[in-house]
């Protein structure tokens, strides 16, 4: 067996007359840095998720960078960011000079804990030496947070709300798509994320016009009307006009691949051992799902037993954020996110892509029953 975990491959082979027609246009016309097929993106994708303003950029990474730095979020400045999440949430934070307070998460959906926000939120106010800023919620795997209680525990406190929709395009939570669903979103266009390009990107999203025009300076060197006018301190942080036209070609089938991913999700559901803990779901929410992320107790012999059959697994996220080395002095150490340590231990993310048969997700689930 060779059983991929995500197929890019596959998709390409499906879009290929129209990503290579893409490419070549880009290529005929030569113009490589903000060429028109980035305005032509943006303009779509707003328009897909139904939000006044995108912007895009180099990679997710940077749209976080930008997004904060949009707000002036910097030294002497709390940030709040969920304890079990890939590290650029954190080292983003860091890169503006603010200090991110990690929140541990819901042990079923792996979304930010809300009453472990506030407690966090009350005991950065009661020290004193930072100002509460701003929180960024992930939409961990794909699923929304729940962006009308955050946003109740973010007006209440005056905080920014951030969404890192980096893993769930093409969600929607509420009958509202991810990009749609707080004051400011970012997203990231990683290849293995559900919309992929074939290198890095990302994007920011508003409604707020002031707010896109200043990501768009922020983006280009802080430069103001005249293009070697320099307003303030940007970066250099463009998506490539080669990834805006691959996007392009992927957008108008996404949807239909989110379907595809949901009838995945529901193949396992259905399908798998009883003691594998499947993802929480949450009513009203449907999930990108950019992972299908199980828990198992002994999940390190279930992924070797798996890979002797050729399946191959990925573990996000074997150590929380708050007991990274790197981030070790701005948590508490070992049992201060309880649940975020627990998930550490015993997440499995299993294949999934919207060109996976149902052959396959048979082969799957009766390799891990088999296992179990
Ligand atoms: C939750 C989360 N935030 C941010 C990022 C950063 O995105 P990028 O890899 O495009 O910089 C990622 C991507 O891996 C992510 O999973």
């Amino acid at each position: 067996m060779n059983i991929p975990f995500i197929d890019l491959k596959a998709q390409y082979g499906r879009l290929k007359p129209e990503i290579d027609a893409g490419i070549e246009r880009v290529l005929e016309h030569g113009r490589f840095i903000l060429g028109p097929e980035v305005g032509e993106f943006e303009a779509a994708l707003a328009a897909h998720v139904g939000v006044a303003h995108v912007v895009s950029c180099a990679n997710g990474t940077d749209a976080l960078t930008l997004a904060l730095m949009g707000e002036n979020i910097g030294p002497g400045d709390a940030v709040f960011i969920p304890g079990f999440t890939f590290t650029a949430t954190a080292e983003t934070v860091l890169m503006v000079g603010a200090e991110p307070v990690f929140v541990d998460v819901d042990g079923e959906n792996f979304l930010i804990d809300h009453a472990d926000l506030e407690r966090r939120i009350a005991a950065v106010k009661a020290a004193g030496s930072l100002t509460p800023r701003a929180v960024i919620p992930v939409d961990l795997f794909g699923l929304p947070a729940d962006y009308e209680a955050l946003a109740k525990i973010s007006e209440a406190h005056d905080l920014f709300l951030l969404a890192d929709a980096a893993q769930s395009m093409g969600a929607q939570y509420r009958g509202r798509a991810v990009g749609a669903l707080a004051p400011a979103t970012v997203s990231s266009f990683f290849p293995a994320k559900p919309l992929g390009c074939y290198g890095d990107g990302g994007a920011l999203f508003s409604d707020d016009a002031a707010r896109a025009a200043l990501w768009r300076s922020l983006r280009g060197h802080g430069t103001g009307d005249a293009k070697y006018d320099v307003v303030r301190i940007g970066m250099n942080s463009r998506l490539d006009t080669l990834q805006a036209a691959v996007l392009l070609a992927k957008l108008p089938g996404f949807a239909a691949e989110i379907k595809a991913r949901e009838k995945v999700a529901q193949y396992y559901d259905q399908h798998l051992p009883a003691v594998a803990v499947r993802p929480g779901r949450m009513a009203g929410s449907d999930s990108a799902w950019a992972q299908y992320t199980i828990q198992v107790a002994d999940r390190d012999s279930l992924a070797a037993a798996l890979r002797e059959d050729g399946i191959p697994t990925a573990i996000h996220y074997p150590r929380p954020l708050h007991l990274q080395p790197a981030y070790l002095r701005y948590g508490d150490g070992p049992g201060s996110l309880p649940v975020s340590e627990k998930l550490a231990a015993h997440v499995l993310s299993l294949p999934m892509h919207p060109d996976m048969d149902e052959a396959t997700s048979r082969l799957i689930c009766e390799a891990i029953a088999r296992h179990l």
